[in-house]
């Protein structure tokens, strides 16, 4: 596994897989690595002849310094696991390399960054979407995978591909769980031993909306339902809850007669934790 940490090393690592006619698939990471990053390993290694990750924790999509600080680092660690699972390159780029003396460019979907969790988080999908645009310009993969955890994130990446033409592929891949059913997420080892037992919360009240939704229940009977689960859990802040049509990131109301995505975010102690569904109204 080659390990770059400049442009143009990386470039001249592409520019090879490129004249041998190899198709290259990226996972885009912030490194402390879990089994939902591997499955997109897994899933790009399946499919492409090179699989290239990057590892790059992007200062411009925390608004507070103090998490930036706080973001694990695991880099020894990361490297074991992207070797063991057959990635050809890694980037692992200095913030200067990705954001050069004078750097000025922004990339933002203006209403999909400044929406729902773009709300709580001021400037985090913009910061996002800058730092993907600049990773896909800098490697130029057939396609890239993302988790389907942040799945607002998806939606903002699927979007600015579409706006900007960019010449690649975006696969969802669906979120792996723990055996209590807890999205794998980097922030899962910061909870204590109890917000760790509470934080399955999420997914329940995620899965007991999906019986609901099987029985008929609205929108509003839906949300009400997940706001009365998490608050029953003492350990749990509901900080977000937004139910939307899933083709097209608009709120809904009412009868749900089209596939929807539920987003929820709750704070666990100093830990904010997401999860999302998708489901698909029964027919008729
Ligand atoms: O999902 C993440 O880990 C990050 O937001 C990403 C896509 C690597 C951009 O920094």
């Amino acid at each position: 596994m080659h390990i770059c940490r400049t442009v143009s090393d990386i470039r001249a690592s592409m520019a090879g897989f490129r004249a041998a006619g190899d198709s290259i698939g990226l996972v885009t990471t912030m490194g402390a690595l879990h089994a939902g990053h591997m499955q997109l390993v897994a899933e790009a290694r399946g499919v492409h002849d090179r699989v290239v990750a990057t590892i790059f924790v992007n200062p411009t999509q925390f608004g507070n310094q103090e998490d930036l600080a706080k973001y694990p680092r695991t880099e020894a660690r990361d490297l074991e696991m992207l070797e063991e699972a057959g990635v050809d390159v890694v980037l692992m780029p200095e913030a200067s390399e990705i954001y050069p003396p004078g750097d000025q460019t922004i990339v933002e979907t203006t209403e999909l960054a400044n929406s729902y969790h773009g709300l709580v988080r001021p400037g985090h999908f913009r910061g996002v979407a800058t730092v993907v645009t600049k990773l896909f310009n800098i490697i130029g993969p057939d396609a890239a995978y993302f988790g389907e955890k942040d799945y607002q994130q998806l939606a903002v990446i699927r979007r600015m591909v579409t706006d900007l033409h960019m010449p690649l592929r975006i696969h969802g891949v669906a979120t792996v769980r723990e055996a209590d059913g807890l999205a794998m997420s980097s922030r899962n080892v910061r909870l204590t031993a109890d917000d760790r037992e509470a934080a399955p919360v999420l997914f329940r009240a995620l899965k007991e909306a999906e019986t609901l939704l099987f029985r008929g229940a609205s929108v509003e009977g839906i949300a009400g339902h997940i706001r009365d689960t998490v608050s029953d859990e003492p350990r749990a802040t509901l900080t977000g809850l937004d139910i939307v049509d899933a083709a097209t990131f608009a709120p809904v109301t009412g009868a749900v007669t089209a596939p929807i995505g539920i987003m929820i975010s709750a704070q666990f102690g100093d830990v904010l934790l997401i999860d999302q569904i998708e489901l698909t109204p029964p027919k008729g």
